[in-house]
């Protein structure tokens, strides 16, 4: 209780979000063209995103990976928020995601899905979660939804990941492919470099859509070729360095907010330049506590 006998400390999520509400609009109203569901008031849906295409809507998906950016994103109108196993460069700070673990990947998501009251929550599938057997796939993607929160997973591989798709898919586990530059590949590809196997691509994103997934992420694929495989499927196709051609686009956010300075790949347009920011911050804190003009009288209680 402070001095008027007021709650001293509310509940630091109630607050946060009665805030961010009164900031924002409803998070669709200024997204008429974009959004997955444009003007109206409800959750986006695994349908949303299957009817797109022939609803003229471009679909958007960024990352999240805790509670306060996932809010933030979902007050945005951002269709979908993928809780990728990226988290393990971009949050874990390793140099691939490939020892992310399927408990990890349930912490994470349940934050994220705590947040979302409007975006599809997509939790990655990480490495030697499904590559096992269909039924090892089902048992951890079911985790992923009980446990997690998540509303699909999503699974990396075409050909190779049909099986484990059609398993889960036959559970009622919405989940989406992924094909292209697939990061748990980064050992067999030497490397995180450009897909450029016109067959294979296309064999891999039939196989996915005939195993039953609602969506197909292609990751670092020349413009012309997504472009190609976009035609040849009817699921929508979500591009990260795939070019213009694809139904939808996702992104790291860390990359997009410019949360690194040492990392610009050339398919990431950077909106913000949130780590200088944070930089700043930091520094002006540290010298106004160093010097003594913080906490000044405004912020001490008499
Ligand atoms: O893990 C991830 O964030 C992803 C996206 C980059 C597509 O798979």
């Amino acid at each position: 209780m402070d001095d008027d006998g007021a709650p001293l400390i509310r509940s630091r999520a109630l607050a946060g979000q009665e805030a961010l509400m009164a900031k924002t609009t409803r998070p669709l109203d200024n997204q008429p063209n974009g959004a997955a569901i444009a003007n109206e008031a409800r959750p986006v849906t695994v349908p949303d995103f299957l009817s797109a295409r022939s609803r003229g809507v471009r679909l958007t998906v960024l990352t999240a990976y805790d509670y306060p950016m996932a809010r933030l994103l979902d007050a945005a109108g951002v269709d979908a928020l993928l809780v990728g196993d990226s988290l393990g460069m971009v949050v874990q700070g390793h140099e691939h995601s490939l020892s992310v673990t399927v408990e990890e990947m349930i912490y994470h998501t349940r934050m994220v899905a705590r947040a979302a009251k409007h975006s599809l929550v997509i939790a990655d599938m990480p490495f030697m979660s499904f590559q096992v057997s269909p039924e090892q796939a089902v048992s951890n993607a079911g985790r992923l939804v009980k446990e997690g929160g998540a509303h699909a997973v999503k699974i990396e591989g075409g050909v190779r990941s049909a099986a484990s798709i059609a398993a889960i898919a036959r559970a009622d586990i919405p989940v989406m492919g992924h094909i292209g530059l697939t990061p748990q590949s980064v050992r067999r590809f030497g490397g995180f470099r450009v897909q450029r196997d016109a067959n294979q691509l296309l064999e891999d994103a039939l196989a996915t859509e005939r195993a039953g997934a609602f969506g197909l992420v292609i990751e670092c694929v020349p413009a012309e070729l997504a472009q190609q495989i976009t035609a040849a499927v009817t699921i929508p196709t979500i591009g990260i360095g795939a070019g213009a051609g694809c139904d939808g686009q996702v992104l790291v956010t860390y990359d997009m907010i410019g949360l690194f300075d040492d990392f610009h790949p050339r398919f990431v347009k950077q909106y913000a330049d949130i780590g200088r920011a944070i930089l700043q911050a930091a520094q002006a804190y540290c010298r106004e506590v160093r010097e003594g003009s913080f906490p000044s009288e405004e912020h001490s209680f008499r």
